[in-house]
This record gives structure tokens, C-alpha cells and sequence, in this order.
């Protein structure tokens, strides 16, 4: 009886609860980057949910108030994803001047379409490749605008598309789609003209995924660790990684990752 009470007060709760819309996505993301930009702090941010916010950078759970939202950046460039499924965004900031910074954030919404939790990716001088200035000009010239409705992906494409990527690193057998004219944004250096595959020694296992799917955008962003690379780190987890792309007819066209180390460029 209480059981079945409960199933019952269950369902009508998850049918309470507000669809994920792309322009919530977008409204809450909007807040996030102002607040980034304005140093004025979390509650800069529309819709965080107060009790349980988890928020982490680089991989280490945090203090909200003493993060990168703590002093304004002066945001050059920022580029949003966004996922209706999952309910999630994926936005990339960069900051020239002052202390310059390349930042991933992914929002995550709950069920009642508050924030809660909230991961970023920093990377700062001596990160992998660094360069905010090299991140700007080439991301810049980078055409992410919708794709066409007829033209679009399914979701399940553009996965299999980015983890295809990923997986081949330790396995040479996996062949993953680029377009002809590919590029991999590294940190700030640009590697154009469709070298787009990376093989790595195996055994390399990629783990801790968690993906920002947006179809419209033809878009996909994968946090994970990158076994070996920081010589400081063990390789398992290895180092925190972030890798967006984007997809186009079921290819990949473009790729920026970037890499948080912990010793000055990882130790290399
Ligand atoms: C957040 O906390 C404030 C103060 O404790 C409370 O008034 C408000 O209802 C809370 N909001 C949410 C969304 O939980
Ligand atoms: C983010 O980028 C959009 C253009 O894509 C721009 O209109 C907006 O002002 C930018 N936000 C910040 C805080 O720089
Ligand atoms: C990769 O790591 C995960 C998590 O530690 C583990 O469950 C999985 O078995 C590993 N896979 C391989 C091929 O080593």
C-alpha cells in the first residue's frame, strides 16, 4: 500500500517537473558566463540549486566561492552546447588578458531544471599547449552555426562519431570518420589539413566520459582522463581532458582539447 503510494507520488513528481528546453539551456548558460565575466559570484547565476551543488575544476571538488567565479575575467570568446536530452551545456570561454584562461564548463540541470552540478576544465599558462591567444584566432574562424534541419545528425551518430575518436587512441583498428579537411585545435595549436587520427601505444583506457550532445549544433563535448601524458600523474586516472567536436554529415570536422597538467606542460 505505502509502495504503491509512493510509485504513485513518484510519478506525478517526475511529471511535475518542467521539460529541458534549449532556451532554459541557454538562459541559465547565459547567466553562468555573465557571472564568470562579472566576478560577482555564484548567485550571479539563475537557477542553482542551493543544497546539493556539486562543483568541481579539474576534476577536484571545490568550494563555489573560491573558484574561477571569484574575480572577473575578461572573456574574449565563449561558445555554448546544448543538450535537451540530458539537460546539460557545454560552454568554452577564453580570457587573453590579464591572467589568461581557457575554461570548459559543463551545467548540469536536475529534474527540477536547477544546476546541480557544475564541472570546469582550467587551463591556465603551463597547461597542455597552452596558448589563449593561439585558442582565440583559430577558434574564432571556426564555423559552428546550425546545422540545416534535413542535414542533421541523430544523436547516436554524433556519439559514435566522438567516441570513435577516443577509442581508436589505444585500439588502431577503430577507423573514426573525419571530413577531408578535419583540424584539432591542441591547447592553442592548430593542426589542420584532416591529421586528424591519434594512435597511442595500448593499452590506453579512456574513462570517466561524460558527454554534452547537442544535434542542433552537430556538437559533441566528452570530459574524461587522458592515461600517460602528465609524467606527475599516474596513468590511471591520467590527467583531466576535454574534448569537443563537431560533427558534420556523421564526420568529424573539428576537435579542441584541452588538457589541465599538473607539472608545467605535463612534464614534456
Ligand atoms: C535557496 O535558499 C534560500 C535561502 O535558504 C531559500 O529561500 C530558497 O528557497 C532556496 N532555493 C532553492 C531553489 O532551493
Ligand atoms: C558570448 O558570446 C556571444 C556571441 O556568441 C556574445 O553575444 C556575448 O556577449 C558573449 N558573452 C560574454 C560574457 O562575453
Ligand atoms: C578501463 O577502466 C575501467 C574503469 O577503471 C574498467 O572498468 C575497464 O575494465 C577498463 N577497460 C580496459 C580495456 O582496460
Amino acid at each position: 500500500m505505502v509502495s504503491l503510494l509512493l510509485l504513485a507520488l513518484a510519478g506525478f513528481s517526475s511529471q511535475a517537473s518542467a521539460a529541458c528546453t534549449r532556451d532554459l539551456l541557454k538562459e541559465v548558460t547565459a547567466s553562468y558566463i555573465a557571472a564568470l565575466g562579472s566576478g560577482e559570484g555564484p548567485t550571479a547565476i539563475s537557477g542553482l540549486a542551493n543544497d546539493s551543488l556539486i562543483y568541481q575544476e579539474n576534476d577536484a571538488e571545490l568550494d563555489i566561492t573560491e573558484g574561477v567565479l571569484s574575480a572577473a575575467i575578461k572573456i574574449d570568446f565563449n561558445r555554448s552546447i546544448y543538450d535537451t536530452t540530458e539537460c546539460a551545456s557545454y560552454t568554452e570561454i577564453v580570457a587573453t588578458t590579464g591572467h589568461p584562461y581557457v575554461i570548459g564548463t559543463r551545467l548540469a540541470l536536475n529534474a527540477d531544471n536547477k544546476i546541480y552540478k557544475i564541472e570546469s576544465n582550467v587551463c591556465e599558462t603551463g597547461d597542455w599547449l597552452f596558448d589563449a591567444k593561439g585558442t582565440l584566432d583559430y577558434n574564432k574562424k571556426e564555423s559552428w552555426e546550425p546545422i540545416p534541419e534535413a542535414k542533421r545528425d541523430s544523436r547516436e551518430v554524433i556519439k559514435a562519431a566522438g567516441e570513435a575518436y577516443i577509442n581508436a587512441w589505444g585500439d588502431d583498428t577503430i577507423k573514426p570518420p573525419f571530413t577531408a579537411d578535419c583540424s584539432r585545435l591542441e591547447g592553442g595549436l592548430y593542426i589542420s589539413g584532416g591529421k586528424c587520427l591519434l594512435n597511442f601505444p595500448p593499452p590506453f583506457n579512456v574513462t570517466n566520459r561524460r558527454f554534452t550532445i547537442d544535434e542542433e549544433l552537430g556538437a559533441i563535448d566528452i570530459f574524461h582522463n587522458f592515461p600517460f601524458l602528465d609524467q606527475s600523474i599516474p596513468r590511471d586516472p591520467g590527467t583531466q581532458t576535454n574534448n569537443l567536436m563537431r560533427v558534420e554529415g556523421g564526420k568529424i570536422k573539428y576537435i579542441h582539447e584541452n588538457t589541465v597538467c599538473d607539472a608545467k606542460n605535463c612534464g614534456r
